[in-house]
């Protein structure tokens, strides 16, 4: 195998330790319903994919389009903000009919306003909320971050500050923003920041609990391999809540880039840390060198393998997906990605990927680099989606 197409399979060796997270009630579904746009995203049967791989199935959950927004993002987003601002105001937490009512009464708690970092989707998710309640934000950004995703979360009406430094450098900064009228929406935690992150992955759950409807209006199988991406692991610590408790469980997989595979590495010593790396992957949304504090638990918990991926295995996810007119930008096609890896060589076996197999993936984001998507694909996302 070439270097260029690398990956590093990893069984976890905290399996079963520690707890996971409470799974949340309905509050949180029903709070999505209440959003402008709210309908369940695709789920989509790749039968000509999975034969050609040798698997009886495949199911990809498409978060491309989630609220009006090109990824998954807005549903942790929006659930903890409304829960930040709840808590902050001593609003009530049920029994509003319309986000535009509560927005309405927010009014009379004086001016506040939203910060966050980001790599890209959440960061915009954050400003998209923020502009539905009609708050200020302001939105930390690595160094390199790609004009177009700094223009999208400008598109919000959000200031961009795009700092010397990484991700989690970025983290640091917004942190540091808190103050008496500015809410830190982060998506992952630190020690004495756990419950605006802890609601980011409840807020999650809502994608799950639409592919369990999906599956049977669409008359599919059960997944028997669960393929979750990783970045700071709240997705990823969202996919064990929901089916660690399966009987029987299907086996979940996390994957990361190679050049941040922080929750690996995290495994591999028991606790979190921070990672050394030049964080030089293309699927910019995983590319993360601390686990959020919290997720973790649940991850060294429920997750069975890791894998770390170079991002020549997402491109070519990205463009099977483009064969089957799926969008999908660089980090929401890890899941293929990871997926392609395990069923190339001997590791197939091992982990049963066989004709039996009923793989469930998501695609976490649509094409939010269309320049880089051009290049990766050979066609525009507008062409591929015709
Ligand atoms: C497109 C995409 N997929 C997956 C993830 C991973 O989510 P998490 O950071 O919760 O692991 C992110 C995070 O930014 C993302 O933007």
């Amino acid at each position: 195998m070439s270097t260029s197409t690398r990956y590093q399979l990893r069984k976890n060796p905290q399996l079963g330790s520690g707890a996971t997270i409470d799974p949340p009630g309905e509050a949180v579904a029903r709070f999505h319903r209440m959003l402008p746009g709210y309908e369940h995203t695709p789920l989509v049967d790749l039968t000509s994919v999975a034969s050609d791989l040798g698997l009886g199935g495949i199911a990809v959950k498409v978060e491309s389009n989630r609220l009006h927004l090109p990824s998954f993002k807005m549903l942790g987003a929006s659930w903890a903000t409304f829960r930040a601002l709840v808590e902050h105001t001593g609003m009530a937490a049920e029994g509003w009919d319309t986000l535009g009512e509560f927005a309405e009464e927010l009014k009379a708690h004086g001016p506040l306003s939203l910060a966050a970092a980001t790599d890209g989707n959440h960061g915009r998710a954050v400003a998209r909320m923020a502009r539905l309640l009609g708050l200020d934000t302001r939105i930390w950004v690595p160094y390199d971050m790609a004009q177009s995703r700094i223009d999208a979360i400008e598109s919000e009406g959000a200031e961009v500050i795009v700092i010397d430094g990484y991700y989690d450098d970025a983290i640091e900064e917004s942190a540091a923003a808190a103050s008496d009228n500015t809410l830190v929406i982060s998506d992952t935690s630190w020690d004495g920041y756990e419950d605006v992150p802890g609601w980011v992955i409840d807020g999650y759950s809502t994608i799950f609990a639409e592919v369990d409807t999906q599956l049977v209006s669409q008359n599919l199988d059960a997944p028997t391999h669960v393929i979750t991406p990783m970045g700071v692991g709240a997705l990823g610590a969202a996919t064990v809540v929901h089916y660690d408790a399966r009987d029987p469980r299907p086996t979940i997989i996390g994957v990361e880039p190679s050049e941040a595979a922080c929750v690996q590495a995290a495994l591999d010593v028991g606790k979190v840390i921070t990672i050394e790396s030049e964080f030089r992957t293309s699927m910019v949304g995983l590319n993360c060198g601390t686990a959020s504090l919290i997720a973790f638990p649940a991850l060294a918990h429920g997750l069975d393998w890791t894998i770390a991926i170079d991002d020549d295995w997402a491109e070519r996810a990205m463009r099977i997906y483009a064969d089957q007119g799926l969008v999908s930008g660089e980090s929401g096609a890890a899941t293929m990605g990871g997926l392609l890896a395990l069923t190339d060589g001997p590791d197939r076996t091992k982990l049963g990927f066989d004709d039996n197999a009923e793989v469930l993936l998501i695609i976490t984001e649509g094409a939010t680099d269309p320049h880089n998507y051009e290049r990766i694909v050979g066609r525009s996302p507008s062409e591929v989606a015709e």
